[in-house]
């Protein structure tokens, strides 16, 4: 995350350009969908950005049967679907004849020795100096034999003037036990500052905003503890069911999939101590502190601040939609959960007596990620022989997507002769203020890797301490049966233990 101060005065029109150094990118699975969808488009639009390096070209390795030629007429198709700006032919030219296919058996020594002499020939003619970002787009199985493979050419070892960097993807492990010994997979071969484990939360413009708004402005931070602060809500819900990903989300569930990354990264940023400075492992650290500050759950915990659920048949924007157990791919009578909420403290200085409270679900009424802080209450209502019996607390929102921005919730007077309080919202609206920047949310991943910042990626700590949170949870429900699901219709927030979770607080969920 590359923080430059920009004129004040000038804020719309002055980005800069600093295009990351000359490189090559190697993407393993590039047969697969998320080189077509996210990977090619991204670094496309690091191109129209002026941020790839003159020097660059890009290699996909996969078993698939194509060749250069016919890898490079497929990503031309395929990016007229996937491009997320205008197509400019001339760019796209350039960008294509650097784009080179190799076919290749992920566990063959055979396919190694030919990278690298692709590699070295492709350096040769662009330059790209022997700096190469590895992408894993493939499935977790293969991040050990594929590094191994790579350590056995010798491609993995950095040196003064080059460099070696490494992008995997989640899932890292399924629970504490396997996420370590994947984390001892890749250490016992990689440097930690060469693994960048990516996790598309934290390359959304408004989730890393959530630093900067913080840290950079000095009016909310006095505010940011639990002399003001009541509680916090983090909602991610999703309109769409589990898609064509039924066998994959049958041995994943929301919990595994969403909360000790995507949901605990927002948490983790909204909720941590200021670091001293940005470099990444400051940030990390901070991080890592905050999720390590949870308050662990007992079994009883589990039972009372964790709640379950799955979606039954429903509707979704008028449309009818099949319940979970219906789905492609679902065991009949899965008990795979497609939602989940709690309610975690954290035992820090800042945070006692603050709940957070955390819910994600698939086939949910709307699509929406968003923070919702609920201040406290004035300490006293003033309004003595007036008809205002109460005050509204203030909210703070930080809409993450679809609609990207920050509002604030504030009571104001009404209009007339009697004194009434309403809550009205000052609104800041990313789109309307600075015009539709449309990406891929890839980008600053990529092109933090290409120029080593780490600061939006995972550490293995970071990681660990995730599912050290949630190891209470998996251990209590496997080890008891849902007996209620199906337990929520498709197009509700979920079941109805949900809403109880928050409303025993005497809160209420914001939407
Ligand atoms: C992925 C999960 O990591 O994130 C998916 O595996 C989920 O199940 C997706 O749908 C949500 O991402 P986004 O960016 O659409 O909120």
């Amino acid at each position: 995350m590359t923080i430059t101060v920009i004129d004040q005065s000038n804020t719309k029109s002055n980005l800069c350009e600093m295009p990351a150094g000359p490189c090559a990118v190697v993407i393993f699975g590039a047969a697969g969908d998320l080189t077509k969808r996210k990977l090619l488009p991204s670094l496309y639009n690091l191109r129209l950005n002026k941020l790839l390096p003159e020097s660059f070209a890009v290699i996909g390795v996969s078993r698939t049967d194509k060749n250069t030629d016919s890898f490079r007429d497929e990503l031309t198709t395929s990016m007229e679907e996937y491009a997320t700006r205008p197509f400019d032919s001339d760019q796209w030219d350039w960008f294509k004849d650097r784009i080179y296919y190799l076919k290749g058996n992920f566990e063959d020594p055979q396919s190694y020795i030919e990278l690298k002499k692709l590699l070295s020939s492709v350096d040769q003619k662009f330059g790209t100096q022997g700096n190469y970002l590895f992408y894993l787009a493939t499935g977790e199985d293969y991040f050990k034999p594929i590094i191994e493979q790579i350590s056995k050419v010798q491609l993995h070892q950095c040196s003064e003037d080059q460099w070696r960097h490494f992008i995997i993807e989640k899932p890292f492990g399924r629970d504490l036990e396997s996420a370590r010994k994947l984390n001892k997979h890749l250490l016992a071969i990689l440097k930690e500052n060469q693994i960048y484990r990516i996790d598309h939360y934290l390359g959304k413009e408004t989730v890393q905003n959530i630093l900067v708004f913080r840290f950079g402005n000095s009016i909310f931070e006095p505010a940011w503890t639990n002399h003001y602060i009541d509680h916090v809500q983090i909602t991610v819900a999703e309109t769409v069911g589990v898609e064509s990903r039924g066998g994959f989300y049958e041995t994943a569930g929301a919990l595994r999939d969403m909360v000790p990354n995507h949901m605990f990264q927002l948490l983790s940023l909204i909720a941590m101590e200021p670091p001293t400075t940005f470099d990444a492992d400051v940030v990390r650290t901070k991080r890592a502190e905050l999720i390590n500050a949870i308050r662990p759950l007992s079994y009883d915990d589990v039972q009372t601040s964790v709640v379950r659920g799955q979606y039954d048949k429903g509707e979704i924007d008028g449309q009818e939609v099949q319940a979970y157990r219906s789905e492609n791919r679902i065991a009949k009578d899965s008990t795979v959960e497609t939602f989940v909420a709690l309610k975690l403290m954290i035992d820090n200085w800042r945070w006692v007596d603050v709940p957070f409270y955390l819910r994600t679900g698939k086939r949910l009424p709307k699509r929406t990620t968003e923070i919702a802080i609920q201040f406290k209450s004035p300490p006293a209502c003033l309004f003595r022989n007036t008809t205002v019996s109460h005050l509204m607390p203030n909210y703070l929102i930080m809409h993450m997507q679809p609609h990207e921005g920050i509002s604030l919730q504030i009571g104001a007077k009404l209009p007339g002769p009697l004194l009434q309080i309403g809550s009205v919202q000052m609104d800041f609206d990313y789109q309307d203020y600075f015009g539709p920047s449309p990406s891929t949310g890839y980008e600053t991943l990529i092109y933090d890797c290409m120029v080593g910042d780490q600061t939006l990626f995972q550490r293995d700590d970071n990681v660990e301490a995730g599912w050290k949170v949630v190891e209470p949870i998996q251990e209590v429900w496997n080890s008891t049966r849902p007996l209620d699901f199906p337990n929520y219709a498709a197009g509700t927030w979920g079941p109805h233990s949900a809403k109880s979770l928050i409303e025993k607080d005497g809160r209420h969920w914001q939407i």
